[in-house]
Protein backbone atom coordinates (compact mmCIF):
# COMPACT_ATOMS: atom_id res chain seq x y z
CA UNK A 1 0.00 0.00 0.00
CA UNK A 2 1.21 3.80 -0.96
CA UNK A 3 0.61 6.33 2.03
CA UNK A 4 0.94 9.81 -0.27
CA UNK A 5 0.77 13.11 2.35
CA UNK A 6 -0.47 16.22 0.72
CA UNK A 7 0.22 19.91 1.99
CA UNK A 8 -2.40 22.96 2.25
CA UNK A 9 -0.91 25.32 -0.03
CA UNK A 10 -1.81 29.16 -0.04
CA UNK A 11 -1.61 30.65 -3.44
CA UNK A 12 -1.05 34.34 -5.32
CA UNK A 13 0.44 35.67 -1.87
CA UNK A 14 -1.49 38.95 -2.99
CA UNK A 15 0.14 40.13 -6.64
CA UNK A 16 1.47 36.47 -7.35
CA UNK A 17 -1.74 35.62 -9.18
CA UNK A 18 -1.27 32.07 -11.05
CA UNK A 19 2.33 32.13 -9.85
CA UNK A 20 3.36 32.59 -6.03
CA UNK A 21 1.69 29.71 -3.81
CA UNK A 22 2.99 28.52 -0.80
CA UNK A 23 2.98 25.00 1.62
CA UNK A 24 1.36 25.23 5.01
CA UNK A 25 1.74 22.77 8.14
CA UNK A 26 -1.89 20.97 7.42
CA UNK A 27 -2.35 17.85 5.79
CA UNK A 28 -4.59 15.64 3.65
CA UNK A 29 -3.40 12.05 3.92
CA UNK A 30 -4.29 9.76 1.16
CA UNK A 31 -3.35 5.37 0.49
CA UNK A 32 -3.18 3.63 -2.77
CA UNK A 33 -3.66 -0.36 -3.46
CA UNK A 34 -4.18 -1.93 -6.64
CA UNK A 35 -8.10 -3.05 -7.39
CA UNK A 36 -9.82 -4.90 -10.05
CA UNK A 37 -12.53 -1.85 -9.13
CA UNK A 38 -13.16 1.62 -8.10
CA UNK A 39 -12.98 1.97 -4.13
CA UNK A 40 -12.81 5.43 -2.33
CA UNK A 41 -13.74 5.90 1.06
CA UNK A 42 -13.37 9.02 3.22
CA UNK A 43 -11.70 7.90 6.48
CA UNK A 44 -13.57 11.16 8.20
CA UNK A 45 -16.78 11.36 7.23
CA UNK A 46 -16.07 14.24 4.63
CA UNK A 47 -18.36 13.69 2.00
CA UNK A 48 -16.72 12.64 -1.65
CA UNK A 49 -17.07 11.44 -4.65
CA UNK A 50 -16.93 7.58 -4.75
CA UNK A 51 -16.51 7.07 -8.57
CA UNK A 52 -14.54 7.11 -11.47
CA UNK A 53 -15.15 11.43 -11.30
CA UNK A 54 -12.81 11.38 -7.73
CA UNK A 55 -10.38 13.91 -8.52
CA UNK A 56 -7.93 11.62 -7.03
CA UNK A 57 -8.57 9.02 -9.25
CA UNK A 58 -9.19 11.38 -12.07
CA UNK A 59 -5.55 12.38 -11.37
CA UNK A 60 -4.41 8.42 -11.07
CA UNK A 61 -5.77 7.68 -13.82
CA UNK A 62 -4.15 10.89 -16.20
CA UNK A 63 -0.91 8.62 -15.19
CA UNK A 64 -1.68 5.47 -16.18
CA UNK A 65 -3.00 7.23 -19.42
CA UNK A 66 0.12 9.34 -19.96
CA UNK A 67 2.25 6.26 -19.42
CA UNK A 68 -0.11 3.62 -21.67
CA UNK A 69 -1.32 1.49 -18.83
CA UNK A 70 -4.88 0.15 -18.35
CA UNK A 71 -6.95 0.76 -15.21
CA UNK A 72 -9.59 -1.18 -14.01
CA UNK A 73 -9.61 0.61 -10.91
CA UNK A 74 -7.72 1.77 -7.32
CA UNK A 75 -8.90 1.27 -3.69
CA UNK A 76 -8.12 5.27 -2.47
CA UNK A 77 -8.99 5.84 0.84
CA UNK A 78 -9.00 10.27 1.86
CA UNK A 79 -8.22 12.27 5.05
CA UNK A 80 -9.15 15.13 4.91
CA UNK A 81 -7.91 17.83 6.96
CA UNK A 82 -7.73 20.77 4.71
CA UNK A 83 -10.71 22.58 4.23
CA UNK A 84 -12.77 22.16 1.07
CA UNK A 85 -13.08 25.37 -1.12
CA UNK A 86 -11.89 27.55 1.18
CA UNK A 87 -8.83 29.03 -0.91
CA UNK A 88 -6.21 26.12 0.79
CA UNK A 89 -5.43 24.29 -1.82
CA UNK A 90 -7.93 21.47 -1.31
CA UNK A 91 -8.04 20.28 -5.12
CA UNK A 92 -4.53 20.61 -5.63
CA UNK A 93 -3.84 18.58 -2.89
CA UNK A 94 -5.84 15.67 -4.52
CA UNK A 95 -4.62 15.90 -7.94
CA UNK A 96 -0.99 15.86 -6.15
CA UNK A 97 -1.80 12.69 -4.41
CA UNK A 98 -3.46 10.51 -7.52
CA UNK A 99 -0.36 11.62 -9.52
CA UNK A 100 2.23 10.65 -6.79
CA UNK A 101 0.10 7.47 -5.64
CA UNK A 102 -0.29 6.20 -9.34
CA UNK A 103 3.58 7.06 -10.00
CA UNK A 104 4.50 5.16 -7.14
CA UNK A 105 2.20 2.03 -7.87
CA UNK A 106 3.99 1.59 -11.36
CA UNK A 107 7.64 1.94 -10.05
CA UNK A 108 8.24 5.63 -10.20
CA UNK A 109 8.01 6.20 -14.27
CA UNK A 110 7.24 10.22 -14.24
CA UNK A 111 10.11 12.17 -13.14
CA UNK A 112 9.02 14.95 -10.74
CA UNK A 113 8.93 18.06 -13.53
CA UNK A 114 6.61 15.40 -15.44
CA UNK A 115 4.18 15.23 -12.18
CA UNK A 116 4.01 18.69 -11.79
CA UNK A 117 3.73 19.39 -15.97
CA UNK A 118 0.39 16.94 -15.50
CA UNK A 119 -1.02 18.09 -12.40
CA UNK A 120 -0.89 21.89 -13.53
CA UNK A 121 -2.75 20.94 -16.66
CA UNK A 122 -4.95 19.03 -14.60
CA UNK A 123 -5.46 22.00 -11.89
CA UNK A 124 -5.07 24.63 -14.75
CA UNK A 125 -2.43 26.90 -13.46
CA UNK A 126 0.33 25.83 -11.20
CA UNK A 127 0.25 27.97 -8.22
CA UNK A 128 -1.34 25.60 -5.71
CA UNK A 129 -0.02 22.48 -7.31
CA UNK A 130 4.09 23.23 -6.84
CA UNK A 131 4.13 23.98 -3.41
CA UNK A 132 1.86 20.98 -2.47
CA UNK A 133 4.53 18.75 -4.45
CA UNK A 134 7.97 20.42 -3.28
CA UNK A 135 6.99 22.47 -0.13
CA UNK A 136 7.90 25.85 0.57
CA UNK A 137 7.61 29.05 -1.38
CA UNK A 138 7.31 28.54 -4.61
CA UNK A 139 7.22 30.75 -8.16
CA UNK A 140 6.02 29.15 -11.42
CA UNK A 141 5.29 29.95 -14.70
CA UNK A 142 3.27 27.82 -17.14
CA UNK A 143 4.32 28.68 -20.27
CA UNK A 144 2.92 25.72 -23.32
CA UNK A 145 2.11 23.83 -21.65
CA UNK A 146 5.63 23.65 -19.36
CA UNK A 147 5.57 24.60 -15.78
CA UNK A 148 9.00 26.20 -14.50
CA UNK A 149 9.13 26.47 -11.23
CA UNK A 150 11.76 27.92 -8.28
CA UNK A 151 11.40 26.45 -4.54
CA UNK A 152 12.77 28.18 -1.53
CA UNK A 153 12.13 27.47 1.87
CA UNK A 154 10.06 29.60 3.94
CA UNK A 155 11.93 30.83 7.05
CA UNK A 156 10.60 29.10 9.95
CA UNK A 157 10.81 32.27 12.04
CA UNK A 158 6.93 32.88 10.29
CA UNK A 159 3.87 31.97 11.36
CA UNK A 160 0.70 32.22 8.80
CA UNK A 161 -3.05 32.69 10.72
CA UNK A 162 -5.47 31.57 8.06
CA UNK A 163 -8.90 33.18 8.72
CA UNK A 164 -11.42 30.41 7.41
CA UNK A 165 -15.23 31.22 7.52
CA UNK A 166 -18.13 28.74 7.85
CA UNK A 167 -18.96 29.17 3.55
CA UNK A 168 -17.43 27.38 0.38
CA UNK A 169 -16.40 29.90 -2.43
CA UNK A 170 -15.68 27.76 -5.92
CA UNK A 171 -12.95 29.00 -7.56
CA UNK A 172 -15.08 28.63 -10.67
CA UNK A 173 -17.27 31.32 -9.10
CA UNK A 174 -14.14 33.41 -7.75
CA UNK A 175 -12.73 33.28 -11.43
CA UNK A 176 -15.46 33.97 -13.24
CA UNK A 177 -15.79 37.66 -11.02
CA UNK A 178 -12.62 38.55 -12.92
CA UNK A 179 -12.22 41.26 -16.17
CA UNK A 180 -11.37 39.90 -19.12
CA UNK A 181 -8.85 42.77 -19.35
CA UNK A 182 -6.78 44.99 -17.12
CA UNK A 183 -4.98 48.03 -17.33
CA UNK A 184 -1.36 48.48 -18.71
CA UNK A 185 -1.46 50.69 -14.62
CA UNK A 186 -2.87 47.57 -12.92
CA UNK A 187 -0.33 45.22 -14.65
CA UNK A 188 2.42 47.01 -13.37
CA UNK A 189 1.45 47.42 -9.76
CA UNK A 190 1.03 43.35 -9.56
CA UNK A 191 3.98 42.77 -11.72
CA UNK A 192 6.14 44.69 -9.13
CA UNK A 193 4.64 43.47 -6.27
CA UNK A 194 5.05 39.74 -7.09
CA UNK A 195 8.53 40.60 -8.05
CA UNK A 196 9.15 42.75 -4.62
CA UNK A 197 7.24 39.84 -2.76
CA UNK A 198 9.74 36.95 -4.07
CA UNK A 199 12.60 38.76 -3.41
CA UNK A 200 11.63 39.92 0.32
CA UNK A 201 10.54 36.11 1.31
CA UNK A 202 13.89 35.01 -0.47
CA UNK A 203 15.97 37.92 1.78
CA UNK A 204 14.33 37.98 4.75
CA UNK A 205 13.01 41.07 4.50
CA UNK A 206 9.76 40.91 5.74
CA UNK A 207 9.12 44.77 6.39
CA UNK A 208 8.14 44.94 2.54
CA UNK A 209 5.55 42.07 2.90
CA UNK A 210 2.93 44.68 3.23
CA UNK A 211 3.81 46.73 -0.09
CA UNK A 212 4.66 43.67 -1.99
CA UNK A 213 1.50 41.62 -1.10
CA UNK A 214 -0.85 44.23 -2.18
CA UNK A 215 -3.07 43.68 -5.43
CA UNK A 216 -4.73 45.29 -8.16
CA UNK A 217 -6.04 42.17 -10.58
CA UNK A 218 -8.50 39.47 -8.40
CA UNK A 219 -8.88 40.70 -4.72
CA UNK A 220 -11.15 43.61 -5.27
CA UNK A 221 -13.33 41.45 -7.41
CA UNK A 222 -13.23 38.80 -5.02
CA UNK A 223 -13.26 40.76 -1.62
CA UNK A 224 -17.38 41.23 -2.56
CA UNK A 225 -17.59 37.32 -2.75
CA UNK A 226 -16.53 36.67 0.88
CA UNK A 227 -18.63 38.47 3.99
CA UNK A 228 -16.73 39.91 6.28
CA UNK A 229 -13.75 39.87 4.02
CA UNK A 230 -12.97 43.88 4.50
CA UNK A 231 -13.96 43.65 8.14
CA UNK A 232 -10.79 40.48 8.17
CA UNK A 233 -8.50 42.27 6.58
CA UNK A 234 -9.23 45.30 8.84
CA UNK A 235 -8.70 42.81 11.65
CA UNK A 236 -5.69 40.85 10.76
CA UNK A 237 -3.63 44.76 9.53
CA UNK A 238 -4.70 46.04 13.45
CA UNK A 239 -4.17 43.16 14.78
CA UNK A 240 0.08 44.22 13.42
CA UNK A 241 0.21 41.53 10.55
CA UNK A 242 2.72 41.69 8.57
CA UNK A 243 1.13 40.76 4.90
CA UNK A 244 -2.77 39.75 4.93
CA UNK A 245 -4.31 38.98 1.66
CA UNK A 246 -7.09 36.78 0.42
CA UNK A 247 -5.48 32.76 0.14
CA UNK A 248 -5.50 31.35 -3.43
CA UNK A 249 -9.23 32.33 -4.53
CA UNK A 250 -10.74 32.62 -1.33
CA UNK A 251 -12.96 32.57 0.79
CA UNK A 252 -9.93 32.28 3.22
CA UNK A 253 -8.03 35.19 4.10
CA UNK A 254 -4.34 34.71 5.28
CA UNK A 255 -1.99 36.85 7.43
CA UNK A 256 1.51 36.42 7.83
CA UNK A 257 2.99 37.33 10.95
CA UNK A 258 6.54 36.04 13.20
CA UNK A 259 6.42 32.82 14.72
CA UNK A 260 6.75 34.19 18.03
CA UNK A 261 4.35 36.75 18.04
CA UNK A 262 1.59 34.72 20.31
CA UNK A 263 -0.27 37.13 20.89
CA UNK A 264 -1.43 38.35 17.44
CA UNK A 265 -3.31 34.82 17.57
CA UNK A 266 -4.53 35.14 20.91
CA UNK A 267 -6.31 38.73 20.46
CA UNK A 268 -7.40 37.17 17.18
CA UNK A 269 -9.17 34.30 18.77
CA UNK A 270 -10.80 36.73 21.53
CA UNK A 271 -11.98 39.50 18.67
CA UNK A 272 -13.58 36.74 16.03
CA UNK A 273 -16.78 35.99 18.04
CA UNK A 274 -17.38 39.41 19.96
CA UNK A 275 -17.98 40.59 16.14
CA UNK A 276 -20.92 40.20 14.11
CA UNK A 277 -19.00 40.48 11.07
CA UNK A 278 -16.54 38.09 11.77
CA UNK A 279 -17.61 35.46 14.10
CA UNK A 280 -18.05 32.86 11.27
CA UNK A 281 -14.48 32.82 10.71
CA UNK A 282 -12.52 30.61 12.59
CA UNK A 283 -8.32 31.04 13.03
CA UNK A 284 -5.98 28.50 12.37
CA UNK A 285 -1.90 28.99 13.54
CA UNK A 286 -0.16 27.10 10.49
CA UNK A 287 3.85 27.51 10.15
CA UNK A 288 5.53 26.80 6.76
CA UNK A 289 5.80 23.25 4.88
CA UNK A 290 9.45 22.63 3.74
CA UNK A 291 8.95 19.39 2.63
CA UNK A 292 5.98 19.31 0.48
CA UNK A 293 4.35 16.10 -0.48
CA UNK A 294 5.38 12.45 0.90
CA UNK A 295 5.20 9.35 -0.67
CA UNK A 296 5.94 6.21 1.80
N1 LIG B 1 -4.56 31.45 -8.70
C1 LIG B 1 -5.83 30.80 -8.49
C2 LIG B 1 -6.91 31.86 -8.43
C3 LIG B 1 -5.77 30.03 -7.21
O1 LIG B 1 -6.70 32.86 -7.75
O2 LIG B 1 -7.97 31.69 -9.05
C4 LIG B 1 -7.02 29.25 -6.94
O3 LIG B 1 -7.01 28.03 -7.54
Amino acid sequence: MITVTVPATSANVGAGFDSLGLALSMHNAFTFEECDRIRISSVDGTHVPTGANNLVYRSARAVYDQLGIPLRGLRITQRNDIPMARGLGSSSACIVAGILGANALLGNKLTSRQMLTLATAIEGHPDNVAPAMLGGFVTSVYDEGQVYSVKKNIDEQLAFAAFVPDFRLLTSKARAALPDMVSHKDAVYNLSRAALATAAFCDGDYSLLGVATKDSLHQKYRLPLIDGGDEMFELAQDLGALAVYISGAGPTIMAVVPRDDQEFFARAQEALPQSEKLKHFTVYRLLPDNTGATVE
